[in-house]
């Protein structure tokens, strides 16, 4: 049984129990819309935890977009049976009170990694996330928590916050999980028309082609994708597109 949590104070009290304390605590940040790309976090953080907790958060601070922000998917109750499946031990589910009872007046800023690429395209985006996590990770001082390689500059963000902060958690990078077409798992993949998820593929493909960027940027404009940016940085090209009104990201490994 998953049992849910909503506040701060709530989680404090049970970690603090003589059932929890001393237990490896492993931690799952998520916006819900979990998919296979999730579950493969979860099941990580579940095997090499005693115990688990995923949170469910739409963290309306790093939408730039407020459309994105209202048509992001939420899928609850489905989310809900995928961590039971899995056997998560608690549910971090909080309200917007909960976390910003400051109303966002405190926030994270990081000055260089989070301003080019998806930092370029979506100003404040970053500030949002790297806000966010801190708050979570605050509340649930779990020992590890895992994050996907799919948003590879959130990943590294995350991490230089954690050491900048000395922050005393392991923070795990996790294989971007890919659909059998090689289109990178995303919560916004549901938000496709069925033509653009079947164009979406292109995308992956392209980027992990042995093709410059400058070809791909231009490959894939022929194709009708809005391209932000196809970079190559530290050994690995980023892409971010927009098909419809879905943005994708993408990244590998060169
Ligand atoms: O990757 C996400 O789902 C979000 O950016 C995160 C890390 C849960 C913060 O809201």
């Amino acid at each position: 049984m998953t049992e849910i949590i909503k506040t701060a104070s709530e989680w404090k009290q049970l970690k603090k129990s003589d059932a929890h304390k001393e237990k490896k605590i492993g931690f799952v940040p998520t916006m819900g819309a979990l998919h296979a790309g999730h579950s493969s976090l979860i099941e990580k953080c579940v095997k090499e935890n005693d115990l688990s907790v995923v949170s469910i958060f739409v963290n309306p601070i790093q939408f730039n977009d407020p459309k994105d922000l209202l048509n992001y998917p939420r899928t609850f109750e489905k989310d809900f049976r995928m961590l039971e499946d899995l056997k998560v031990d608690f549910l971090f589910y909080p309200d917007y009170k909960e976390i910003y009872s400051d109303n966002f007046k405190y926030r994270v800023i990081e000055n260089e990694l989070s301003k080019i690429l998806c930092g370029e395209y979506r100003p404040g985006h970053f500030d949002g996330v790297l806000t966010v996590v801190l708050k979570l990770l605050n509340i649930i001082r779990a020992d590890r928590a895992y994050f996907g390689e799919k948003d590879y500059q959130q990943y590294k963000l995350i991490d230089g916050m954690c050491r900048a902060f000395f922050l005393d958690v392991e923070i795990i990078p996790c294989p971007t999980v890919r659909e059998d077409d090689g289109l990178a798992m995303s919560s916004r993949n549901l938000l496709l028309k069925s033509e653009e998820r079947e164009h979406a593929v292109k995308f992956s493909k392209l980027l992990q082609s042995n093709k410059l960027p400058q070809q791909i940027k231009a490959e894939l404009e022929n194709l009708g994708f809005k391209v932000d940016y196809i970079e190559e940085i530290d050994g690995r090209r980023f892409g971010a597109v927009h098909l419809g009104k879905v943005r994708l990201i993408d990244n590998v490994k060169i």
